[in-house]
Order: C-alpha cells, then structure tokens, then sequence
C-alpha cells in the first residue's frame, strides 16, 4: 500500500468511527445536531492521523487507538466552533459550511464546543479497550495539558489578546506554538505513549510535531491571505479584518513559503533515529508544503 491509499485509509477509518459514535443518542437534540454538524464536515483529520501513525512507528497497533485519535479530533473541532465565534474570529465559513453559530446560533455552538471537548476525555477515558491504564491515563493527561491554559487555550488568549497590537516575532511564535503546535504535538506524543514508545522515542516525535505544527500555522496564515475561498472552505482576509499580526504580515508570502519548507526539512530530519519505520510521517509532512487546503 502506498502512503496517499494509507492515508486515505486512516481517514476512513477515523470517519466512519465519528460517524457512530453519537449513535444511540437523541437524534433529534440540536445540540447533538450542531456537535456532528462540525464533525461530520470534513477537514483533513490531521491530528487523528498523526496520532494513529506515530502509534504505527513506535510499534503499537494503530486499531486500538482509533478512539483517541477521534478524541483529540472531537478536541480540535470544539476549538474551531469557539475560534468562529463573533466573540472570536468573527467568521461565517468553516469546511466549506456555514460555521456552526450561524446555523445553530451562539448558545448551541458553544455547548456543542463544550460537549466535543467533553466528549473528548469520556472518549479516552471509556474506551482505552484493553490498553495497559497507565498508558490511558498519560495520554489522557498528555491531552489535557495540551488543550487547556499551557496549550491551545493559553494560545487562543494570546491571539485575542494580541488583535490590534503589533507582535514581535518572537511574541508570534510563541502563540502559534501553544494554539496550533500544541495539540499536534499532542496528537504524535499520544500515539507514542499509547505504543509504548521509550523517552527518547517522546522527544524525537515532539521535535517532528513542534517543527511541523509551525510550519502548518506559517501555511495557515499564508492561505487567509493569498487562498481560495473555495478550496480552503473557510474565508480569507479574516486575519486582516481582525487586525493580527502573523509570520505573512512580519516576513512576506515568500519568506513564509521558505520557511514552511525549512521547517518541513527539520521535522523529517527529526524522526532519522525511526529510519524507514518514518516514511509516512516523513511523506505526510513533505504534502503539506503546497497544500491549499
Ligand atoms: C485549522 O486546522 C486551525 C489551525 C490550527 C490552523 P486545520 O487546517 O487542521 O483544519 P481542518 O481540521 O482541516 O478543518
Ligand atoms: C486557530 O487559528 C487555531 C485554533 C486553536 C482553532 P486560526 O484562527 O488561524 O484558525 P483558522 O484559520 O480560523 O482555521
Ligand atoms: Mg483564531
Ligand atoms: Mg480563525
Ligand atoms: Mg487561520
């Protein structure tokens, strides 16, 4: 199997296992409506995958840890409802839908935000399956702390607090480290504890994750600048209406686009202690260059 059918086989498997995973419930509640209506949209799962392939790497079985990885899935979908909010980004469009406050309006979009994030540790904690416990628990952990004031929410604070000033660099970096770099670094150390895997394996996969996390935000911020509308299913120029500051407005398109790859370079060079076990991951990084979604 080729990496491209491999990835499209871990995205199946991720979908079909959100598809049922709210089965049985009220079907007809707005909030389970509004919770799989983000879900179910689409997005390139990147975090399940990450997950579900360091876990391959370190020599784990990726199949037992499927509901992690839709776990920190259900995590990052809950931080998209909020980050749309008018409270927030102010935005209209999210994987190619109208974003979820539109539809559904404020109080249930944030609800469903806080039943995904919930969702997320009854997740991990319900189904660890026959997982050693300890092992369900440091991802557990390792989740939390990536999601909460030291992670993706501290970053989000940052971003708010950081709308109409002029950031230096280093201030940048910072920020993006915590609201996007934090969760994928979370997603491969998660496949790496739940595998098993030794420190020195932890340490190389974080390396790989907080240079790609970078490197996928630098591409985030280029995309609202200089994407489709269409292809990227959620708006462009919302970073510009919200006055922020981000690595295209400090160093230009075309120094952005070298560093995403200087970047990518490093993350792969990261995981050499893995050799051929990294191909995916190595692969999975070097697609993500030129993506333009
Ligand atoms: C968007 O994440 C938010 C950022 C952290 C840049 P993704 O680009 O992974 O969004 P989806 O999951 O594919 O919709
Ligand atoms: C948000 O960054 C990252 C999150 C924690 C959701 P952005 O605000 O740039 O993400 P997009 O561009 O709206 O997806
Ligand atoms: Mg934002
Ligand atoms: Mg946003
Ligand atoms: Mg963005």
């Amino acid at each position: 199997m080729n990496y491209k059918e491999q990835l499209r086989q871990d995205c199946q498997q991720v979908e079909d296992w959100l598809r049922n995973c709210f089965r049985g419930r009220d079907p007809h509640a707005d909030l389970y409506d509004a919770m799989q209506y983000s879900l179910l949209a689409g997005g390139k799962r990147l975090r399940p995958v990450l997950l579900l392939e360091t876990c391959r790497m370190c020599g784990g079985e990726a199949d037992k840890v499927l509901p992690f990885a839709c776990a920190i899935e259900m995590l990052h979908t809950y931080s998209l409802i909020h980050d749309d909010l008018p409270a927030m980004d102010n935005d209209d469009l999210r994987r190619g839908r109208p974003t979820n406050h539109k539809v559904y309006g404020e109080a249930t979009a944030i609800l469903a935000g806080d039943a995904l994030l919930t969702a997320a540790f009854e997740t991990m904690l319900e189904q660890g399956g026959d997982l050693p416990p300890e092992r369900v628990l440091a991802a557990a952990a390792c989740l939390g702390r990536a999601a909460g004031a030291r992670g993706m929410v501290g970053g989000q604070a940052l971003d708010m607090a950081g709308e109409g000033h002029a950031l230096s660099l280093s201030d940048v970096e910072e920020l993006q480290r915590l609201k996007t770099g934090a969760l994928i670094a979370a997603a491969v150390e998660m496949g790496c504890i739940l595998a098993g895997g030794s420190a020195d394996d932890r340490a190389a996969v974080v390396r790989y994750a907080q240079k790609l996390g970078l490197a996928f935000q630098i591409r985030d911020d280029m995309l609202d600048v200089a994407g489709d509308e269409q292809t990227l299913g959620k708006p462009i120029g919302s970073d510009a209406e919200n006055e922020k500051t981000t690595f295209v407005t400090l160093k230009g398109l075309e120094r952005c686009q070298e560093l995403v790859e200087e970047l990518t370079g490093e993350a792969q060079q990261a995981l050499s202690p893995f050799g051929e076990a990294a191909g995916f991951l190595c692969w999975l990084a070097g697609e993500l260059v030129g993506r333009s979604n």
